[in-house]
């Protein structure tokens, strides 16, 4: 029996495959009391991009990574990731310019595989943007307390944060995301005003990184550009990439392998071009600018990640660089402090906006979600006079401020990667499904060589997903299991698709 004939005679499927159109999707953006306002450019998606994708990744993990999985051959980590995320941004354009209505991935899993992917989606962008946008709080958290060092002001230590098994409570990171959530509520347009001052100031850094860095650079550095495989114990099985338990291989840090476990942590440097998707739905004309937008922010962060860790790798050799400021300490490093308290700065003031750009992208696909009904209709209710999903919004920004305050960093930015992949996944199988199901439907960006691309994009986020731990993979495994839990409680009895 075939699925296809009855999905496309009448779109509403029924049971957990039923299908929200595409046409009813951009029908409930019309109702004036859950309609967003529509006033953003290709412009302002691509800052919009820039400003989120640019984060904790290159200013946090490279160091990391660099240090204890790739040596200099991080920046290929950086090439492979960009390639993952490149093929993934042409099935998201595509999708973007076809069902231009807020909530990303969700949306179009709903117009194309069904309630239940959908709500799987919708579960998991959860995960991404919400556990995200507290590793980025904790992260500028860390740089404010490095300038409030050098003024020679501290913080209790309880306040601190949780650091090297001391727990305590991150205070910066919880008031960070608690402004940030009001200045969300207030209103969109003043949010991608502040942003582009932002953007300008942290894209300037990361120049200052290369340009100036450059001059710093020693030959001697890069070798070994790929240091040799070296076998790791720490922590067992469990924290070893789950590809190299599958083959039995032991495991292993650096050598070829080590690149791609590099590539599966670096790939946090590149979230976030998917959620100027999520802001189609407040774009003027969606169907060009939304394209425009994921491309040019992707093609300029690939080139400036990789031109980046070529310096910082050239300045200062990868088994001395440090994994809480990679990018300033490698400046002390060779003797220039002022340069290295400038970016210090730079990086706090820009890992301001990606917080606030993964707070923004997480209350629409809330909104999104509740406006279907999987969730309470009450959250998606907009302010009368600012426009905004503020129910939604404030919801969120308290539950992301307590996790920033009491999180650290490591083990969520992997869990924050296996949940965007796995929503990379879904939206390069829908593109070929909606392909098939809706050909009808005008499409303003085309996936070229559709299906080839799409099933590339499939197994090149699944080979990344591999490439992460099996403690990731478990950790994963439970949120969607939760996800399942809601679903079949609430969701699917208060769905507004019959
Ligand atoms: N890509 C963003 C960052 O690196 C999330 O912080």
């Amino acid at each position: 029996m075939s699925t296809e004939q009855p999905l496309r005679n009448s779109p509403g499927r029924r049971g957990v495959f039923r299908t929200k159109t595409v046409e009813q999707s951009i029908r409930d953006t019309e109702e004036p009391e859950h309609a967003l306002r529509k006033s953003l450019t290709a412009l302002d998606l691509t800052v919009f991009g820039v400003g989120v994708v640019i984060g904790t990744g290159i200013f946090v993990l490279t160091g990391k990574v660099a240090k204890e999985n790739a040596g200099p051959s991080v920046a290929l980590a950086f090439v492979l990731a960009g390639v993952v995320c490149g093929l993934a941004a042409l099935c998201y354009a595509e999708f973007a310019s076809t069902v231009p209505v807020a909530g990303s991935a969700y949306t179009f899993s709903y117009a194309s595989l069904g309630e239940l992917p959908a709500w799987i989606i919708g579960w998991d962008l959860i995960l991404e943007l919400a556990l995200g946008c507290a590793v980025v709080a904790v992260g500028w958290s860390g740089y404010i307390r490095s300038l409030l060092d050098n003024a020679g002001w501290h913080l209790p230590t309880g306040l601190q944060g949780t650091h090297a098994g001391h727990f305590g409570f991150d205070i910066l990171a919880c008031a960070l995301v608690l402004v940030l959530t009001a200045i969300l509520v207030l209103g969109m347009k003043l949010s991608s005003r502040v942003t582009t001052v932002v953007v300008a100031i942290k894209v300037t850094v990361v120049l200052i990184v290369i340009v100036v860095g450059g001059f710093f650079v020693t030959g001697a550095n890069y070798h070994p550009f790929i240091p040799h495989s070296v076998g790791t114990k720490a922590g067992g099985d469990i924290k070893a990439p789950l590809v190299q338990l599958m083959f039995g291989f032991a495991p292993s840090n650096f050598g070829l392998m080590g690149i791609f476990s590099a590539a599966a942590v670096v790939f946090f440097a590149f979230i976030g071009f998917d959620i100027v998707a999520t802001a189609a739905e407040e774009t003027r004309n969606p169907q060009r600018d939304v394209p425009r937008g994921i491309l040019g922010s992707l093609a300029i962060c690939t080139v400036l990640y990789v031109a980046v860790s070529v310096v910082v790798t050239g300045m200062q050799r990868y088994d001395q660089l440090s994994t809480d400021a990679p990018l300033a300490d490698a400046f002390k490093a060779t003797g220039h402090p002022f340069w290295a308290g400038l970016i210090s700065f730079g990086a706090a003031v820009g890992l301001t906006t990606v917080c606030m750009i993964l707070l923004l992208g997480q209350s629409r696909v809330f909104f999104a979600m509740s406006r279907d009904g999987l969730l309470p209709r009450i959250f998606s209710r907009v302010h009368p006079r600012y426009g905004t999903p503020y129910r939604s919004t404030i919801l969120l920004g308290a539950v992301v401020a307590v996790l920033a305050g009491f999180t650290s960093i490591d083990v969520l930015a992997e869990l924050v990667n296996i949940g965007t992949l796995f929503a990379f996944v879904v939206v390069a199988l829908g593109v070929i499904l909606l392909r098939r199901n809706r050909p009808d439907l005008p499409r303003a960006f085309r996936t070229p060589l559709v299906p080839l691309v799409p099933v590339l994009s499939v197994l090149a986020s699944l080979w990344l997903m591999l490439n992460l731990t099996a403690e990731t993979w478990l950790r994963f495994a439970v949120w969607m299991a939760l996800g399942f839990v809601i679903y079949f409680v609430y969701g699917r009895r208060h769905s507004r698709v019959p």
